[in-house]
């Protein structure tokens, strides 16, 4: 690996730790890495963080967190430029208790202009998809890493993922899929924090936060290479059998 990719790969891991960190604490879960009877020489600010120190303190109660309450705390969201682009933010939708999440890219021209999630000839691709697997759109949860369309379906820069993933870690929270499917390149390295290529990742579980995932190919790649939809098939009949 040279000097730049060990960058950018550094670059993304400490930005989602911090995505992770920032979600914990407004979720006010106690952070476990500063266990202060195991490591007492890690001494928190108890002022901006009173909830970590928890030795004479109740457990913390978590808020409850729901897909609504998640998508009013995103607002009018201006966290990155994209917003000045976007017609729609585009949130994702589908069943709150899914146990099965697609978690795409980004929205393109179709889901910016519709506000919803895979609409466009991909999209038609995935609710194929979801059918064959003898299931509904409105039984799974669609959405993707970005809510808002990159100009001209440009690939997401790392402060527009900064940006947005605290909201999808929030959304997969909320929901507690027992199985996630990575669509694409993109999705797989982003939520796997690693480069390697789709084609080795995918047609096997990792685990991402306790879940199940299982990477595979974009609707979109499939448009252009029909020969790959038999993996497809493959990798969602994995899932069937898990789910
Ligand atoms: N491609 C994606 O990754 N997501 C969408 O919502 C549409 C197309």
């Amino acid at each position: 690996m040279n000097n730049e990719s060990l960058k950018r790969e550094l670059h993304q891991v400490l930005s989602s730790l911090k995505a992770y960190v920032k979600s914990d604490i407004e979720m006010k879960k106690p952070l476990l890495h500063l266990d202060l009877k195991k490591n007492p020489s890690v001494k928190p600010s108890t002022d901006k963080y009173p909830h970590i120190l928890s030795e004479n303190c109740p457990a913390p109660v978590s808020p409850v967190l729901t897909l609504e309450g998640i998508r009013e705390e995103m607002g009018d969201c201006q966290r990155c430029l994209l917003c000045r682009h976007r017609k729609n933010l585009v949130f994702g939708e589908g069943n709150p208790k899914a146990a099965l999440v697609f978690v795409g890219e980004a929205p393109g021209a179709d889901e910016d202009m519709q506000g919803r999630p895979f609409v466009g000839r991909a999209g038609q691709l995935l609710t194929k998809i979801i059918a064959a697997m003898g299931l509904k759109r409105s039984d799974v949860y669609i959405c993707n890493i970005l809510k808002c369309r990159p100009p001209g379906n440009r690939n997401p820069k790392q402060d527009e993922i900064a940006a947005c993933e605290p909201f999808l870690i929030k959304q997969l929270q909320a929901i507690k899929p027992k199985i996630i499917c990575a669509l694409g390149t993109f999705a797989a390295h982003t939520l796997l924090k690693t480069e390697v290529p789709i084609t080795l990742v995918r047609g096997r579980f990792h685990t991402y936060q306790g879940i199940k995932l299982m990477p595979t190919y974009h609707p979109a790649y499939l448009l252009r290479n029909p020969e790959a939809k038999r993996l497809v098939w493959e990798d969602v009949q994995t899932i069937m059998k898990k789910l």
